[in-house]
C-alpha cells in the first residue's frame, strides 16, 4: 500500500517511522516532511493545505490512504474535498471532515458540543463585540484567575490566563472590538479557571467505535519549572503515572464515550484522532479542550509505545472495522526532550548545522524542524528534534534522552533539563 502523509513536524516523522514498519506498506510519501523523513520516505514539497497539489500527489504517486497530521489542512476541509471529487473519493482520509474539526476550529462549538452531551467541563460563555458589556458582567461573577479563549485557531495562542478582573475586562475588548487574535477572537470563550494536573488522551474512532492509546503528559513552558512563554511543547512522558486504571475509567465513561456517542447523535461522521486535553481535578477528569489530531510531542511517545501495527488500526478507521481490530502497547515508559533553536518561541535563526546525530543509538531521534542542505542537516524551525527514549522508570528513559542529546550540537541549542521534574 503507498500512504501519503501531511506535514512536516517530529509527529509525522514519528508516523512515518511507525508506518514504515508495517509489512502491508509497499511506498511512504510526505508532504512536506523534513530531513528525518527524507531517510524513510519520499519527500514532496507541497503545502498540505493546497488541495489541488494534494490531489495530484495522490494520483500520481497511485496512494491509497492519506494520514493527515496538523489541525489545519482538516480544519479547511481536505477530507471533505476527497469525498467530493470523482478521483478521490474512495481513497480514505484518517482525519475528520470540516464538521467534526470544528470540535478543534471552534472553542464556542466545543464546549456547546460538551455541554449538550453532558460532558464534564469548566463552566462558560462566549462573547463577541456586541455583547461585550455582558462578557464584562460574567467575569464579575467568577473568580480570578480568568480565561480568555479565541474561538478560532490562533496558533496555539489564543488563550490567556489573567489574573485581575481588570486586565481580564481589558484583554476581552482587545479580543473582540480590537482583533488581538485577528478573526479568531472575534468570538471570545470565557471559562471558570480549573486548578489541577493536565493530561492528554488519545482516542482513534471511526465514528461508530473507539481504541483508547496511551494516554501522555506534554510541557509546555519553554522554561525549567514550567515558567515562561507557552511553546507547541517541550517534552513528554507517556503512560502518566498519575493515570491510574480507576481515573482512566472515568475518562472513558464520562469523557470518551459521550464524545465519540454526540458526535454520531449529531450526525458527524468522524474518522481519525481526537485528542483530550484533560485536567485532573481532585481525582476527577474535565476536558480544557478538543484537538482532532495527534498531539507533538506526545505522538513521539504515544506511537513508539504501540507494539502492533498502526496501519492495521488505521485500515480499521477507514473501513469502520476499528471493533475487530486489536493492538499492544509496551508497558516500558517513553520520554520525549525537545532540541529547539536558542529564542524559540520568539525570533530565532534557522540554517544552523547539526552534527552528532548520527552518533546517537540508544535513543529514537524525530526530526522536527530541519531540512537538508548540502546532504548536511541544518535546522528550520523552532522546534527542531525529538529525542525519544524507553526505560523501567521516567528517571531511566530521561537519562538515556539527556545522553543522547549530549551528542547532539548546533548553534543556540537550547533544551529543557527537567521533563518528568513534577512526576520523579
Ligand atoms: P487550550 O489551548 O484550550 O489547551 O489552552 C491552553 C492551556 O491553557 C491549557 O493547556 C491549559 O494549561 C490552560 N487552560 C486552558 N483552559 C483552562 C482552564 N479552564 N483552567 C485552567 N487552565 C486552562
Ligand atoms: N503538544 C500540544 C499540542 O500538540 O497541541
Amino acid at each position: 500500500m503507498n500512504i501519503l502523509i501531511l506535514g512536516s513536524g517530529g509527529r509525522e516523522h514519528a508516523f512515518t517511522l511507525k508506518l514504515s514498519q508495517s509489512e502491508k506498506i509497499n511506498q511512504l510519501f510526505v508532504a512536506p516532511g523534513n530531513a528525518g523523513t527524507a531517510q524513510i520516505a519520499q519527500n514532496i514539497a507541497i503545502n498540505p493545505t493546497d488541495f489541488n497539489a494534494v490531489k495530484d500527489t495522490v494520483l500520481n504517486n497511485n496512494i491509497q490512504m492519506v494520514v493527515v497530521g496538523p489541525e489545519a489542512p482538516l480544519v479547511a476541509g481536505v477530507h471533505d474535498f476527497f469525498l467530493a471529487d470523482a478521483d478521490l473519493k474512495n481513497i480514505p482520509v484518517i482525519g475528520p471532515k470540516k464538521d467534526g474539526a470544528l470540535l478543534e476550529g471552534s472553542k464556542d462549538f466545543s464546549k456547546n458540543f460538551m455541554e449538550k452531551h453532558n460532558i464534564p467541563t469548566a463552566r462558560y460563555q462566549s462573547f463577541t463585540q456586541e455583547n461585550l458589556i455582558e462578557g464584562y458582567a460574567f467575569l464579575e461573577t467568577l473568580k480570578a484567575p480568568y480565561v480568555l479563549k479565541a474561538d478560532g485557531l490562533a496558533a496555539g495562542k489564543g488563550v490567556l490566563i489573567l489574573d485581575s478582573l481588570e486586565e481580564a475586562k481589558k484583554e476581552l475588548k482587545e479580543m473582540v472590538s480590537n482583533q488581538k487574535f485577528g478573526e479568531a477572537s472575534s468570538t471570545v470563550v470565557i471559562e471558570e479557571f480549573l486548578d489541577g494536573i493536565e493530561l492528554s488522551v488519545f482516542v482513534l474512532t471511526d465514528g461508530k467505535n473507539y481504541k483508547i492509546l496511551p494516554s501522555a503528559k506534554d510541557y509546555k513552558r519553554i522554561g525549567e519549572g514550567d515558567k515562561g512563554l507557552n511553546t507547541g511543547g517541550m517534552g513528554a512522558i507517556s503512560p502518566v503515572p498519575f493515570a491510574t486504571e480507576d481515573f482512566l475509567q472515568k475518562v472513558e465513561e464520562r469523557i470518551v464515550k459521550p464524545t465519540v456517542d454526540g458526535l454520531q447523535k449529531d450526525g458527524i461522521d468522524y474518522r481519525g484522532f481526537i485528542f483530550i486535553g484533560l485536567m485532573n481535578v481532585d481525582g476527577n477528569p474535565q476536558v480544557i479542550e478538543y484537538n482532532v489530531r495527534m498531539g507533538d510531542p506526545e505522538t513521539e511517545v504515544v506511537l513508539p509505545r504501540i507494539a502492533s501495527d498502526l496501519l492495521d488500526l488505521f485500515e480499521g478507521v477507514a473501513h469502520q472495522t476499528l471493533a475487530e481490530k486489536s493492538f499492544s502497547i509496551n508497558p516500558k515508559t517513553a520520554t520525549t526532550v525537545m532540541l529547539v533553536s536558542g529564542g524559540y518561541p520568539e525570533g530565532y535563526e534557522k540554517g544552523k548545522v547539526m552534527t552528532g546525530v548520527e552518533k546517537v543509538t540508544d535513543s529514537i531521534v524525530y526530526h522536527a524542524g530541519t531540512t537538508l542542505k548540502d546532504d548536511q542537516i541544518v535546522t528550520s524551525g523552532g522546534r527542531v528534534m525529538a529525542i525519544t527514549s524507553f526505560g523501567d522508570t521516567i528517571e531511566e528513559a530521561l537519562k538515556t534522552s539527556y545522553t543522547s542529546i549530549d551528542h547532539i550540537h548546533f548553534d543556540k541549542m537550547n533544551y529543557r533539563k527537567d521533563i518528568g521534574f513534577d512526576l520523579v
